[in-house]
């Protein structure tokens, strides 16, 4: 294979926006569905295709909002936990939930939830690449049985691996710092330079 430049320097310099900080535009129909296809491209053990995709608009947003809300009274949570789960449907225009929905045991459980991982990660990259800003959230209500069931329809089994948000971000803002490759890698003893 030959190498790719270009490739290689949009992956080398990659990182999400801040979704909170994303305005609009937002992808239309058909560049979202560009997106999703691109991140469909997903490793995937045994093709069982073990998640499944919700996309949320802007009165998705709101509605779920409201249920997360709903949620937190329902647990007894404080106004803080309250705002933080209503946060990002409040500000929400678009996102891509990648549920993770497990079909069966002929590959392991965690092979088939780090396929669902992966796809979170190919729509980050696939949002980038087609130009826009992508954050990968989660939050309480992600993990909350009861709200995925009201919200996505999620059942036993189904989890959230991300809830995907694609936007327009401010032109500005940093890197935030990487890992130390030394620190995180082991190295056979010949590959190493004296
Ligand atoms: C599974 C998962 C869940 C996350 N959930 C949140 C979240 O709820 N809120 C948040 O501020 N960041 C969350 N993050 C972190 C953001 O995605 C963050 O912007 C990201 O780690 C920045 O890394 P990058 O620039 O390398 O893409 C989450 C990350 C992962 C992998």
């Amino acid at each position: 294979m030959k190498p790719n430049p270009e490739a290689q320097a949009f992956l080398s310099q990659r990182r999400s926006r801040v979704a909170k900080l994303f305005a609009g535009p937002v992808p239309d129909h058909q560049a979202l569905r560009g997106i999703i296809t691109t991140a469909l491209r997903v490793p995937d053990h045994g093709k069982l295709e073990p998640w499944r995709l919700v996309v949320l608009d802007r009165a998705a947003m709101l509605r779920l909002a409201d249920l997360a809300e709903a949620r937190a009274v329902e647990l007894g949570y404080d106004a803080q936990k309250v705002g933080k789960g209503r946060g990002q449907f409040d500000q929400g225009q678009l996102a891509v939930v990648v549920i993770s929905s497990p079909k069966g045991e002929m590959k392991p459980l965690v092979e088939q939830v780090a396929s669902a991982a992966a796809l979170c990660m190919n729509l980050l990259n696939a949002a980038e690449a087609a130009g826009w800003g992508a954050n990968w959230l989660t939050g309480w209500p992600a993990h909350d049985p009861q709200f995925i069931a009201r919200a996505f329809g999620c059942v036993a089994g189904e989890t959230v691996s991300g809830i995907v948000h694609i936007g327009t971000p401010p032109e500005d803002g940093s890197d935030r710092p990487r890992p130390d490759i030394d620190r995180v890698t082991s190295w056979p003893k010949g590959r190493v330079p004296a």
